[in-house]
């Protein structure tokens, strides 16, 4: 494989590797199909962990430093076991350093290590590069000082490195996608209960799952209004409380409750509080949609996804909300959605299998057309979680 040739040849140029074998292990970004803004108020999501990648090139090294380096950024980073600290110029480099960190806390010891990193994910567009940096560091980590930890628990210590370290207030399911993903399946997962079920993904014969890129980065916009939201979800469930007060999340608010008490919410509030309980319904039905082969009814659950986090939810953004209405436009297109947390990043779409070029060359010069910028498309397949690569 090209890249892994290439991440190899990098390691060897920057650390040299004598007679050691280098280790290599990979960690893939996630595209959610369905069920947007629910993790963190405990509900359903729907992701796949897709083939684009991040692998990781390394060796343990005597002493007590990290010392990393990015092909994608071609920047550099070292620093002590024993400091490990923020900084807000070494953006990509804080991930890494974010679960030595947590790791660390929880009691683990580490041997320093010598790191190249390089991937294919877009970063910054909702394709989850930054919770596949840190599977891709906590894989490797273990792989070369050999503690003992459960793929949930290595989860939710990433999940704590983006909340705790870098400071991005995520919910569980990108670094989840990530480890645990598994090839022609998505991953239905209760956030909750944190059970999940692999839903296999039957209809890949004639149908692609297509993912296009607005190219409008959001990691700008991104903290400030996530956590507005997620904190705009807090407000509802203690209006709800009210009235419901064994709920303790969105999750617990049914359909027929929330439009029972939905006239003592304010505004706004009312209408995040219904994005999500919709959201959550609109998962379990997209599940058994699937279940039962109806790509038509999944494809409408899709659609109306994207309404509600533009209309209801408000977080899409006039270049996602374009991209949508060409692809729906388009012969053979069954659903479109925004995906990951909004105000710009990637669209995700089901698209039937000969309708692939069209779909491309459309999508391509309207929002071109449009926008004046040159969107990317990629065509993607659910792949396996993050685990070591053995030669
Ligand atoms: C981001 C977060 C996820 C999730 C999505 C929205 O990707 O990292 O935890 O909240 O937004 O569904």
């Amino acid at each position: 494989m090209e890249r892994i040739k290439s991440v190899l040849t990098k390691f060897k140029e920057v650390f040299g590797s004598g007679e050691s074998k280098v280790f290599l292990a990979r960690a893939p970004g996630r595209v959610n199909l369905i069920g947007e803004h629910t993790d963190y108020n405990k509900g359903f999501v729907l992701p796949i962990a897709i083939n684009q990648e991040i692998i990781a090139a390394f060796l343990p090294r005597q002493d007590r430093l990290i010392s990393l380096c990015s092909s994608n950024f071609s920047s550099f980073c070292q620093f002590s076991l024993d400091e490990v600290t923020y900084n807000e110029k070494e953006h990509w480099a804080n991930y890494v350093k974010g679960v030595i960190r947590v790791l660390q806390e929880e009691g683990v010891r580490l041997s320093g290590m010598s790191m190249v990193l390089e991937g294919d994910i877009p970063i910054g567009v909702g394709l989850s590069s930054s919770a596949a940096t840190e599977i891709v560091t906590a894989v490797s980590l273990q792989i070369i000082n050999g503690f003992t930890i459960s793929p949930l628990e290595m989860v939710k210590l990433c999940q704590k490195a983006e909340n705790e370290f870098v400071g991005v207030n995520c919910g569980i399911m990108d670094q989840f996608t990530s480890l645990l993903g598994e090839k022609d399946r998505a991953l239905f997962l209760d956030c909750r209960s944190l059970e999940y079920k692999q839903i296999p993904l039957l209809f890949m014969e004639n149908l692609r799952i297509v993912i296009c890129n607005t190219r409008v980065n959001r990691r700008l916009a991104k903290s400030g209004y996530y956590n507005d939201r997620r904190r705009e979800c807090a407000e509802g469930v203690s209006h709800l409380r009210e009235f419901l007060p064994e709920i303790d999340t969105l999750r617990d608010v049914t359909i027929d409750s929330f439009e029972k008490y939905k006239h003592h919410l304010p505004g706004n509030i009312k209408k995040r509080c219904r994005h999500v309980v919709r959201e959550n319904d609109r998962v379990v039905q997209a599940v058994a949609a699937l279940g039962e082969d109806n790509l038509g009814k999944f494809g409408d659950l899709m659609n109306e996804s994207h309404q509600s986090l533009r209309d209801d939810y408000e977080v899409s953004c006039n270049e996602l909300d374009l991209m949508v209405e060409i692809a729906r436009e388009i012969d053979g297109v069954l659903g479109a959605r925004m995906t990951g947390a909004g105000f710009g990043g990637c669209t995700v779409n089901f698209v039937e299998k000969k309708s692939i070029n069209q779909f491309h060359k459309i999508v391509t010069e309207k929002y071109k057309k449009e926008t004046g910028i040159q969107p990317e498309i990629y065509v993607c397949q659910a792949k396996n979680g993050a685990g070591e690569i053995v030669q």
